[in-house]
């Protein structure tokens, strides 16, 4: 079976935090973008790079001392790229409440090869239903990205 899915947890620091103790953004999305490295560099035995990140929100204020829970998970694989869905999960650890969705995004990775050139990876095996679901979405999203490049190129060029 392959290797698609990566959990990572942190609990969050002082100097990860503004003077009111909230978690600045960006240091979750360190977490998430490290974690998106980890499940495509084990899956494509190869180096790899973010090449596209979607839509970020933040529904949760993530605070000192609370424990950030990261999962990501191979959704799509092209020739080269990957997209992951990463999920981020915080849990109040003074609390005997359960961890809570914090923010989820879409990443798109690319394996290169020792000539920082794109790689080619294995296709993506799909074992249930709600991975070919996912599948399917990812290569949509996949497309649509494609697409717009090339008439990001094509207008480029007029
Ligand atoms: C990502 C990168 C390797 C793509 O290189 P490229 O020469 O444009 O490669 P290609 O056009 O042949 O595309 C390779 C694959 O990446 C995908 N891809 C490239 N740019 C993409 C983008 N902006 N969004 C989504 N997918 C992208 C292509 O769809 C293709 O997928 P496939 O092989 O599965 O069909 C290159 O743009 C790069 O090195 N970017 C910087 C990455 C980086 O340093 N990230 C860290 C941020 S500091």
């Amino acid at each position: 079976m392959q290797e698609k899915e990566l959990i990572i947890s942190e609990i969050m620091m002082p100097n990860q935090a503004n003077v009111e103790g909230n978690i600045h953004g960006g240091e979750i999305m360190k977490i998430m973008d490290s974690c998106a490295y980890a499940v495509t560099r084990r899956y494509a035995r190869t180096n790899v790079v973010t090449a596209r990140v979607d839509e970020l929100q933040f529904h949760q204020p993530i605070k000192v001392g609370d424990l950030v829970i990261c999962s990501a998970k191979i959704a799509f694989a092209g020739k080269t790229s990957m997209e992951v869905y990463v999920d981020v999960q915080v849990e109040d650890l003074r609390s005997h409440m359960p961890p809570i969705p914090a923010l989820s995004a879409y990443f798109t990775m690319v394996a290169l090869d020792r000539n920082s050139k794109p790689a080619h990876i294995p296709p993506l095996e799909i074992n249930n239903e709600e991975e070919q679901v996912e599948f399917a979405a990812g290569k949509a999203r996949y497309e649509a990205y494609k697409n717009k490049r090339h008439n990001e190129v094509k207008n480029t060029n007029k």
